[in-house]
């Protein structure tokens, strides 16, 4: 289907439920906005575990209202998703747009970048440094996942020398983890749950002494500094191996939000844990500025066509592919 200047291509999710709540269709294209927004044009955008989450209606802790966000606001259904942006500007800057805004988060609380235009706030656009040589997938998946990720360091002050333990570590955000950490100088263990993503990620990261990936906890080492967004039973051994002083940071739970912790050990060891979800400002910045050093490599797995949203989101909830789903919503539609 092609596009004409009035309208674009969009996935309205029309309300909580299945996947027959998503809906390829024309919607208007804003041509009058107000000052201080813009109107880009998206040429990539990642798949993450929220687009399920909120059209599932995992977030919310009313089994009444399954639309509530966080348990708080409802998601603003049909709402169009999509919480990474790349894209460009009608000036023809190519820029990413952080997901994590002070108003909210592209794509949860309001329109997002499964569409083939998006009307952004001009606060909210970065421009991509001249150099960088990533492909427009890549940079497709830099926002959500990098920007997670650094949220997170910063949170915790994650620094030269630290000795992290990341689980999950062939997910999206745990990669982003691993890469941060690397940079910054920190000693880090990857936790994977089998030998085959093992050598996947050794082959990513390197051999190096700093980091080392593993299948199982190691009984004998203790951490500064646990980034854990898979939660679930492996959050309270992730707690008990941090050493005194030692911080926890979480911002998922994809294995299960409700964790037993034992306070003893919280404050016999001086523990300090850390929530992330809204981004300090210096995170765009500060992946900018990476950008520009050729610090990040995002692994992209497979790319879909915009209409094709269904089939990729069954494919990124297999996770049979290593590397992050990404939708090109002008591939097939006469390109850019
Ligand atoms: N609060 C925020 O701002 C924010 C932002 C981004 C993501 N998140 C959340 O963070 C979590 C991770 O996101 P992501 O994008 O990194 O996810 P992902 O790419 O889907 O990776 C999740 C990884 O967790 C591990 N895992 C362990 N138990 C699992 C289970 N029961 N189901 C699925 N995976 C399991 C797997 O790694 P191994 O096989 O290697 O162990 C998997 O690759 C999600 O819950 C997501 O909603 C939150």
């Amino acid at each position: 289907m092609s596009t004409d200047i009035k309208t674009h291509m969009a996935v309205v999710t029309l309300g909580v439920g299945d996947y027959s709540q998503l809906s390829y269709k024309p919607v208007p294209t804003p041509l009058d906005m107000d000052p201080g927004r813009e109107l880009i044009k998206v040429l990539s955008c990642g798949l993450n575990n929220t687009d399920l989450n909120t059209r599932v209606g995992w977030y919310s802790k009313d089994a009444d209202n399954p639309t509530g966000y966080g348990g708080e606001k409802p998601s603003p259904f049909p709402l169009i998703q999509g919480t990474d942006g790349f894209g460009i500007t009608s000036g023809g800057q190519r820029v990413l747009v952080r997901s994590s805004t002070p108003r909210g988060w592209y794509g949860s609380d309001f329109s997002g970048f499964f569409q083939q235009y998006c009307e952004v706030d001009s606060r909210d656009v970065f421009p991509v440094p001249d150099g960088c040589k990533l492909s427009e997938a890549q940079l497709g998946t830099i926002p959500c996942i990098y920007g997670t990720a650094e949220n997170m360091l910063l949170r915790a002050s994650v620094r030269e020398g630290d000795r992290v333990i990341v689980p999950g570590a062939s997910g999206g955000v745990a990669g982003a983890v691993i890469e941060l950490c690397l940079a910054r100088g920190c000693n880090v263990v990857g936790m994977t749950s089998n030998e085959v993503k093992a050598k996947n990620l050794r082959e990513r990261f390197g051999t190096s002494v700093s980091v080392r990936i593993v299948t199982s906890l190691p009984t004998d080492e203790k951490f500064t500094c646990a980034i854990d967004n898979v939660g679930g039973a492996g959050a309270s051994l992730l707690i008990e191996a941090l050493e005194e002083g030692g911080r926890y940071v979480t911002s998922g739970a994809i294995a299960g939000h409700e964790v037993k912790v034992d306070m003893r050990t919280v404050y016999l060891k001086v523990l300090t844990i850390f929530g992330s979800t809204r981004w300090n400002d210096d995170v765009m910045h500060n992946l900018i500025r990476y950008l520009g050093e050729g610090k990040l490599n995002p692994v992209v797995g497979r790319t879909f066509k915009l209409g094709e949203i269904v089939e990729a989101q069954k494919c990124f909830e297999q996770r049979k592919v290593a590397g992050k789903i990404v939708l090109l919503p002008w591939e097939g539609e006469g390109g850019v």
